[in-house]
């Protein structure tokens, strides 16, 4: 038996028979496990109850799975990570994508990824729901890449295309739920998601650095998840919620000419730098929580039956 079937087969005695086919999987990313309210008939599981889970150590991420039905009628049974693991809390590559594996198992087909992320293209304002149509992953061109190594399945494919990654058919979706909603069109955007591993936030250059390499926002988990969902042939889904703007000065203001301006007397306008908090990110997560929340319900509503 894999480690896989041994997840599943503690989840199968711990969740109610209705709930072990979900239909869709759901990610949650930083301050958007609001979503888990809509669930109906749910049910939690603490991820330290199943096998070859880890820990979730993010404030404003929880650890838990929750299976149950989401939807307008009876809805569509789903299963959503109440808190994801990521790269920088020290966790292996393996781990970070293991629940996806398990949900794959499960016969889950379909996945959804939020998260949270900066703004790098200057169009994009806080609180923009971004439909990822590609990614920019420095880790897995230099070898952090989470299928590096042995494969665990032979039948899944050594060399994995990901020209394909994000699924049109998902990615149509959402606009479809958006207007079904009468959301205003610039509430949402399409955009190429850079994954950097953290837990640094960017400096200027390499802000413009990712922006001159074509990335639109940029953020610290998702992509493996998604590198393994591929893998497993689910379709893929990331709405990346803009929750600040990636501060990219086009030069740095000098500090020679302020010192020489002082000195001389002569005034200059102080230089402030900004800086990006975690708490900033949180905030706006549970500002367009309810947003993200109705776009997802939405789409599974929309969703086709497979
Ligand atoms: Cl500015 N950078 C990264 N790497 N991740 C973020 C972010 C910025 N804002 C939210 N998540």
């Amino acid at each position: 038996m894999s480690d896989t079937e041994a997840t599943v087969q503690v989840l199968r005695e711990l969740v109610p028979e209705e709930l072990q086919a979900p239909r869709v999987a759901i990610i949650c990313g930083s301050g958007l496990s609001g979503l888990v309210a809509s669930l109906r008939h749910s049910v939690l599981v603490s991820y330290d109850k199943l096998p070859g889970f880890v820990q979730s150590t993010v404030p404003g991420h929880k650890s838990s799975l929750a299976f149950g039905f989401m939807g307008s009628g009876a809805g569509v049974p789903v299963v959503a990570m109440l808190g994801r693991f990521h790269p920088y809390e020290g966790h292996k590559l393996s781990s970070v994508v293991y629940p996806v594996r398990v949900m794959a198992n499960m016969g889950v087909k379909n996945i959804i990824i939020t998260n949270a992320a900066g703004a790098l293209n200057p169009n994009l304002s806080v609180g923009t729901i971004v439909v990822v149509h590609d990614h920019i992953a420095l880790p897995n061109l230099t070898g952090m890449n989470p299928l590096l190594g042995p494969q665990t399945n032979p039948s899944l494919p050594r060399f994995l295309p990901l020209s394909d990654a994000y699924s049109r058919m998902l990615r149509k979706l959402v606009f479809r739920a958006a207007r079904d909603l009468s959301i205003e069109r610039d509430a949402l955007a399409e955009g190429t998601y850079a994954w950097v591993s953290g837990p640094t936030y960017e400096t200027p250059a390499e802000g413009r650095f990712l922006r001159a390499a074509g990335a639109d926002v940029v953020g610290m988990s998702t992509v493996p998840e998604v590198v393994a969902a591929r893998e497993e042939n689910m379709n893929v889904l990331v709405l990346s919620l803009v929750t600040n703007a990636v501060v990219i000065p086009l030069g740095y203001e000098s500090v020679r000419d302020e010192f020489e301006a002082e000195i001389a007397g002569t005034s200059t306008k102080a230089v402030v730098d900004e800086v990006v908090s975690h708490e900033e990110v949180l905030a706006i997560g549970k500002i367009k929580g309810d947003l993200m929340k109705s776009l997802v319900e939405k789409i599974l509503d929309l969703l086709p039956t497979d």
